[in-house]
């Protein structure tokens, strides 16, 4: 390989066919002269434009086509020149340089076009050099080399992260891993699960429990899942009324009165609110709307007015403090109104915990949360939850439902498959790392394969093949043919460590 070109931090290599380099690829271009090396990503390759090739080519077919002879080349020439053919064209992004075995992002010298020499660099070593330390392993498969590919939970700790990629790619088998990790050392994670999946990762592949099962808790909305109203408390009912059912400022102003005399009395529970509300003494159309509101809620079917059979998030989260674990919430079969109001409650719970500094700082994994998450509370994630300790990892793959803030806020992306140009633009012009790079890399990843950007790799966009699972993978889109196969039968489901057990 040699230099050819730089322009800004653009560098052009022209590589022998035989040289396996490929997109995605790590370089490093050691001047000897100078102390240090510059590293170089490889981020689209092409043949060399050369107007004399091209016509070399186009004879060469045309003389095929119409002459039949023998070809004679005692001195082997055309093997040369079918190379010079065949040479490729390596287009590089400068991403730092390496200096006394350390790995810092500016570049202040130009290397050697005639004495450099090019090598291979791997990715786990470059992140060796940059620094990436912690404790929190995260495997998360190979790199194109094979060498295995991890990461450390500690650049997820604190920080917001995106995985985004077409249908299929494999953007919630990436998130189990990094959940199923997490947990093992130690975490507490809060999972919005839309397609009933994440409940395998208490199970192994053959669907008998594994070491973490006890530590998976499955919450049902309806079933498992049902919060009474002296639980919530005046905050959280207000939250509610206000932002999932949208309760004009009049109507707000009443409900507060209701709760509040409710609640003095200690008759806060579903069964007296209702009529509560039924001989409130106010105007009719205020009433109304209220009564109309409090039958939407109590359809929703997760509300008990049985102390003892609600959950109490904070009891939930305690039971699993000591190993760390996962909170399931199951949302696929409820409705998109009980979905909101079990997010809002959950959130609206864990903010005022997290205040107190009653529970310490947990993870949250949100599939396609703009299903269920309010307006505001988008802007909350990236700003106000975070400084509490929630953080935050959306799942999606509709980049455009995101908001390009929050991609711009986002500390890692973990990029999957998109061929869709309006997709690619998106993602090119709101994340941080070069547009190029993203628009040549992500539209020929192969599936499984993602691209990582952020903190997790110290800024350095790298290629990983994500690994198979240890877990039970389930969510598997449900087809027609083929049904009967496939269908792992479960030991029997994780229980929902129920608020007295958990205080025992
Ligand atoms: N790295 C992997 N190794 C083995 N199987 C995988 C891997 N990644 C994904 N799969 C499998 O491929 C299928 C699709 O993956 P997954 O459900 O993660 O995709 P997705 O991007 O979340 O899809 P959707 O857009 O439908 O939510 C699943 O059956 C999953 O188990
Ligand atoms: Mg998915």
């Amino acid at each position: 390989m040699r230099i050819l070109e730089k322009t800004g931090d653009d560098i052009l290599l022209v590589a022998l066919p035989t040289e396996s380099v490929y997109q995605g690829d790590y370089l490093e271009i050691v001047d000897e002269q100078k102390i240090g090396s510059v590293v170089v990503q490889v981020y689209e390759e092409s043949y060399i434009p050369s107007q004399s090739l091209t016509e070399d080519i186009i004879r060469e077919q045309i003389i095929e086509a119409s002459a039949n002879g023998v070809e004679l080349d005692p001195f082997e020439i055309s093997s040369v020149s079918q190379m010079i053919k065949d040479m490729r064209l390596l287009k590089c992004k400068v991403r730092g340089s390496i200096k006394n075995g350390i790995m810092v992002a500016n570049v202040a010298w130009l290397p050697s076009r005639s004495k450099s020499k090019i090598k291979k660099i791997s990715q786990s070593k470059l992140l060796d050099l940059a620094g990436q330390t912690g404790s929190a392993e995260i495997r998360l498969g190979t790199t194109k080399d094979g060498e295995s590919f991890k990461i450390f939970g500690e650049a997820i700790d604190g920080h917001l992260s995106i995985i985004t990629g077409k249908k299929e790619s494999g953007k919630s088998h990436l998130s189990k891993l990094l959940v199923s990790s997490l947990v093992a050392n130690g975490a507490i994670v809060i999972i919005f699960d839309l397609n009933d999946e994440y409940e395998g990762l208490g199970f192994s592949r053959d669907g008998t429990k594994n070491e973490v099962s006890n530590r998976v808790v499955l919450l049902e909305p309806g079933k498992n899942l049902r919060f009474s109203l002296s639980y919530l408390g005046e905050y959280s009912l207000i939250s509610l009324m206000q932002h999932v059912l949208d309760a004009p400022g009049a109507s707000l102003r009443e409900f507060i009165r209701i709760i509040g005399s409710l609640n003095s009395s200690d008759k806060l529970s579903i069964d007296y609110l209702g009529d509560a509300i039924q001989n409130w003494r106010c105007n009719e159309l205020v009433k109304d709307a209220l009564y109309a509101r409090f039958q939407t809620l109590k359809s929703a079917g997760i509300f008990t007015s049985d102390e003892d059979r609600g959950v109490k998030v904070d009891w939930v989260v305690r039971s699993l403090l000591s190993e760390g674990g996962a909170i399931v919430v199951s949302l696929k079969s409820s409705s998109s109104l009980t979905k909101r109001i079990v997010v809002e409650i959950i959130l609206s719970k864990l903010v005022q915990l997290l205040e107190r500094e009653a529970i310490p700082p947990i993870f949250l994994f949100a599939e396609e949360a703009h299903l269920y998450l309010r307006e505001t509370y988008w802007d909350d994630i990236v700003t106000r939850m975070r400084h509490f300790g929630i953080f935050t990892t959306l799942i999606t793959n509709q980049p455009d439902a995101i908001n390009d803030s929050i991609y711009r806020q986002a500390d890692n992306i973990f990029l999957f498959n998109f061929t869709n140009q309006t997709d690619l633009d998106l993602i090119a012009r709101a994340s941080t790392a070069d547009s190029e790079t993203i628009r040549s890399i992500v539209r020929t990843l192969p599936k499984r394969h993602c691209l990582i950007l952020g903190k997790v790799v110290s800024d350095l966009p790298m290629l990983v093949k994500v690994g198979e699972a240890q877990f039970l993978t389930l969510g598997q889109t449900k087809k027609f043919f083929g049904r009967k196969s496939n269908n792992v039968k479960l030991e029997s489901s994780p229980k929902l460590v129920l608020a007295q057990e958990a205080v025992a």
